[in-house]
């Protein structure tokens, strides 16, 4: 009998990839992906603890299917990813009708897991120790048609004080090479045009590993090898994990896309030291400027925290004002939110007010805003090439939309049967989030 699963993903590009393995897992177990948690056997969620508004996400959701669950008793209801792996026993309190919980470092394993739940167990499993992503059975159940991700480095070994990600991911495993390239082999022959290498500190691949030639920047010397793939990107950087190697690489292999992303957090060096960030303004700086001498129209983008426990007006006006002497093209923005385990969730007198942390991140929107649109506008009357993706979702017929090599994304005149393939626009109009244009030869 055919089975149905729907499986709800919160959370990063790393959950939408593990999701795209969980998917393919269960496909090897009989069941088919469905769009509509009504029609499934089988329901997961895939969760996020990054903020405690995602963590409340998750358990809304959940009691919502334990509601769809009194009605057909049958249903199986999992949970997974970064709030599971925290909460452990914790989600059988909150959540008791719950069939199993699996660990990030648990996927491996689900295959038995499900065979148990299927029989009528509950299963709580979370590891300490991983078990390797390279054991798994392969298969892949994309979510996108043109982009594959490729996780390259699981877990993380910064612990900044504010972030969880440490605590629910694990310690820094870089991936197998081998293991890599065949995966993006595969996605080449099965029509991807474009793979976006994974990790929390991407540029810091190969470091737990012997071999100093396991690096990214040979990774993507390696990957810029597949013919059917049109570009490459990677994503997130840490600042002083950046070499001169890699940005030499971003500059002189065509297929490797002139973008980086690299979190700052703050724009403040008192406040950078208390979040454990290795790094001054002044070398956040500095390595923006390298990568601006050395990397023609490359895109700088940045993540930021508001109200970081004892942050002060004076600090945040600091975040402020590096968005501009950065040149950042763009941000991630968000307000401190205290995570259990965390050292700065225990700094709890010097709390910034909901008030003022609301108050901060409005701002500092505003600032993005007018930034992305500054971006933007740099490239009124250039010419720049867009692997087109789809059909403006919200537009009329006829307007597609795809991105640059430094990930804008434009809108123009086109037809569905562009899709996959690179064309010339240029750009006429600069919006705060995206440009428009029209194809040129
Ligand atoms: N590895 C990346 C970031 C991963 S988490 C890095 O080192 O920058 C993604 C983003 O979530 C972070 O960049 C940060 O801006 C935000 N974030 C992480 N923990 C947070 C917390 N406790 N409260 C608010 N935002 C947080
Ligand atoms: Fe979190 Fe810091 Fe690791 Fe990024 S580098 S995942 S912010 S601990
Ligand atoms: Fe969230 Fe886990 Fe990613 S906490 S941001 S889904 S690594």
């Amino acid at each position: 009998m055919q089975k149905y699963v729907y499986i709800e993903t919160l959370g990063c590009q790393m959950n939408k990839s593990d999701t795209e393995r969980i998917l393919g897992m269960l496909s090897n177990l009989g069941y088919d992906a469905v769009d509509n948690e009504k029609d499934a056997d089988l329901l997961i969620i895939n969760t996020c603890n990054i903020r405690q508004l995602s963590a409340d996400k998750a358990y809304s959701q959940l009691g919502y299917w334990g509601k769809l669950k009194k009605n057909k008793p049958s249903l199986k209801i999992g949970m997974c990813g970064c709030v599971a792996q925290q909460d452990k026993e914790l989600v059988r309190r909150r959540a008791p009708y719950v069939d199993f919980v699996f660990g990030t470092l648990n996927i491996p394993a689900l295959p038995d897991i499900i065979k148990k739940v299927e029989d009528g167990e509950q299963v709580i499993a979370i590891e300490k120790n991983p078990i390797l992503r390279d054991e798994e059975d392969g298969r892949i159940i994309r979510a996108k048609s043109l982009n594959a991700w490729i996780p390259i480095i699981d877990g993380c070994d910064y612990f900044c004080t504010y972030c969880v990600v440490p605590y629910v991911r694990g310690r820094q495993r870089s991936r197998n090479w081998e293991q890599i390239i065949k995966e993006a082999k595969d996605a080449a022959k099965q029509g991807f045009k474009e793979i976006t290498l994974l990790g929390q500190t991407v540029d810091s691949y190969g470091r737990d590993q012997s071999n100093p030639d396991i690096n990214l920047a040979n990774l993507l010397k390696e990957l810029s090898q597949i013919d059917e793939i049109l570009r490459i990107r990677f994503l997130t950087s840490y600042p002083t994990d950046i070499s001169d190697d890699l940005i030499d690489t971003v500059a002189s292999i065509e297929k490797v896309s002139e973008c980086f992303h690299i979190p700052m957090q703050s724009g403040s060096d008192e406040v950078l030291k208390n979040m454990k960030r290795r790094y001054t303004r002044a070398e956040y700086l500095d390595i923006c400027k390298k990568i601006r001498d050395r990397v023609e129209n490359v895109t700088i983008t940045s993540d930021f925290i508001v109200g970081f426990p004892g942050e002060t007006q004076e600090q945040f006006e600091e975040t402020l004002s590096v968005i501009d002497e950065a040149q950042l093209d763009y941000s991630n923005t968000a307000a401190y939110s205290p995570r259990r385990q965390t050292p700065a969730a225990t700094w709890k007198d010097r709390f910034i007010s909901n008030d003022v942390k609301k108050e901060r991140l409005r701002i500092l929107n505003d600032k993005v805003k007018a930034s992305s649109k500054i971006s933007n506008e740099k490239y009124i009357g250039k010419t720049l090439e867009v692997l087109v993706e789809e059909h403006d979702a919200k537009n009329k017929e006829g307007i597609m939309t795809g991105r640059t090599r430094n990930n804008k994304v434009i809108h123009f005149a086109g037809s569905l049967d562009m899709v996959g393939t690179l064309v010339n626009v240029k750009m006429n109009e600069a919006l705060d989030w995206c440009l428009k244009g029209e194809i040129v030869n």
